[in-house]
């Protein structure tokens, strides 16, 4: 079997940009604003911290222990542990291949407000139609969509050293023009109305699918149960402080998520009135509402495209681990070529990317289990197998090496300060509630109740 060279990170802080780089993208700033608008504000915020902080932080240490353990990603991790147990590690790898394809039809959506803002049109953007009409047409998304695919996979056969240089430099600056469009939005007549719905959790907006949601976001987010954590920690030097470098990662991916909500949430108030239609939004969310911020911005068409480009990257970063994810399962298990892996990948993420976008358009007629054929891929891998990946994951810890194999793991360069946590989460309160949420999810949406 072809094994690469396993190298390590220069440094904790090599560890943290790297990972930080792959988890900060287009989760933290179109799908968490969008999800928490339509599940509950403030009370979907709350949810969301207290999962990532004790079920997030959890599986991410068991992830990068496995990883680091074994110097391998996922399914030979699993493999190499546990023979009976590799398909638990395909589970894994086969995730970022259900995600990649509809992450790059987005991509292509940031990419096409680029090039609007660029050419001076913030207040073309701002108007209400604006996406419907561009996200319903055939040919140009689609072309943004290979657009962007073509801009992934030519830094995962190139390399992706320049890129993430530039990314080192370019989330901070990211993180930085956020927090000044938040201030902005925050500011605008009848905004109030929006951060009080973001930041103070009101019960009356709970339902199950508060929980749903902020489970797969935090999957999502933090590139949980997609085979990269394992990766990733295959690269980690052992004499890295797993646990620090872990805290960090969390502290950062939750910052940049919340900073972007307080971008959109409040902005949906001030610019619609809290439009009930318009916080359920779903994906369209950040692409309607941000135009009518910059365009009433002094400079909204220079500080619109920096934004898009800025995002563009953030989004392009995470693709391309989401994608040498994928054809690391290529390369590890079929034994293929670099080559041959990325011309597979660049098929799949074809064959389910186009029918993605045409879902917005001529193929809207077409709604498994109810929903948008984008909205269908990132329900499949969210709420469905991204638990149950999670949910194999706990097993295999407690039952099969045993949690004391990853505390040691973890010992070896930290203190283990949620030693306590990790265990209790692992053993009983993760697999107990995944199962629960699992369910009724499932349950849900193929009609049996409703919530
Ligand atoms: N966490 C990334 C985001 O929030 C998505 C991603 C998942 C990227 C897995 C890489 C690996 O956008």
């Amino acid at each position: 079997m072809k094994e690469h060279q396993r190298g390590s990170f220069s440094g904790k802080l090599g560890y943290i940009m790297a990972v930080a780089g792959s988890a900060v993208g287009l989760g933290n700033i179109w799908r968490f604003p969008y999800l928490t608008a339509k599940y509950g504000g403030g009370i979907f915020l709350l949810v969301y911290i207290i999962l990532a902080v004790t079920f997030g932080y959890t599986l991410v240490m068991a992830e990068t222990a496995i990883g680091r353990k074994t110097g391998k990603s996922a399914i030979s991790a699993f493999g190499d542990l546990s023979k009976k147990h590799k398909w638990m590690g395909f589970i894994n790898g086969i995730i970022p291949m259900l995600i990649v394809p509809y992450y790059c039809v987005i991509g292509g959506w940031v990419l096409k407000y680029f090039a609007v803002f660029l050419a001076g049109g913030s207040s073309y953007a701002a108007q209400d139609d604006f996406f419907t009409g561009y996200v319903s047409q055939v040919s140009t998304p689609i072309i943004w969509t290979i657009v962007f695919i073509g801009a992934v996979l030519l830094f995962v056969i190139f390399g992706v050293k320049g890129i993430e240089r530039a990314s080192k430099f370019l989330m901070p600056i990211l993180a930085v023009l956020s927090v000044i469009i938040a201030i902005y939005s925050v500011t605008r007549p009848g905004a109030v109305e929006g951060l009080k719905y973001y930041l103070i959790p009101d019960f009356k907006n709970f339902s199950i699918m508060t929980v749903v949601a902020a489970l797969g976001q935090m999957f999502y987010s933090l590139s949980i149960a997609m085979g990269v954590l394992f990766a990733y920690g295959s690269y980690m030097d052992k004499k890295i402080d797993m646990e620090a470098s872990v805290k960090q990662i969390e502290i950062f991916d939750i910052a940049i998520a919340f900073i972007a909500g307080l971008m959109i949430i409040p902005a949906v108030f001030s610019f619609s009135g809290g439009d009930s239609s318009v916080l359920s939004a779903g994906p369209s969310l950040m692409f309607v509402t941000l135009p009518k911020v910059f365009a009433s911005m002094p400079f909204g068409n220079v500080i619109g495209s920096i934004f898009f480009i800025l995002v563009f990257f953030a989004a392009l970063t995470s693709a391309i681990s989401l994608m040498e994810a994928s054809i690391s399962v290529f390369m590890d298990q079929f034994h293929l070529d670099r080559k041959i892996g990325c011309i597979i990948m660049g098929l799949i993420t074809l064959a389910i990317g186009i029918p993605c976008s045409l879902g917005f358009g001529i193929w809207e007629h077409i709604t498994p289990l109810g929903l948008g054929i984008l909205d269908f891929f990132d329900f499949i891998t969210n709420s469905i197998l991204m638990p149950i990946a999670a949910l194999c994951t706990c097993y295999f810890v407690s039952r099969v090496i045993g949690i004391k194999t990853i505390i040691d793991e973890v010992k070896i360069s930290s203190a283990f300060k949620r030693e306590k946590l990790f265990t209790c989460v692992i053993k009983y309160i993760a697999p107990i509630c995944i199962l629960a949420i699992l369910l009724s999810s499932l349950l849900s949406t193929f009609g049996v109740f409703s919530f």
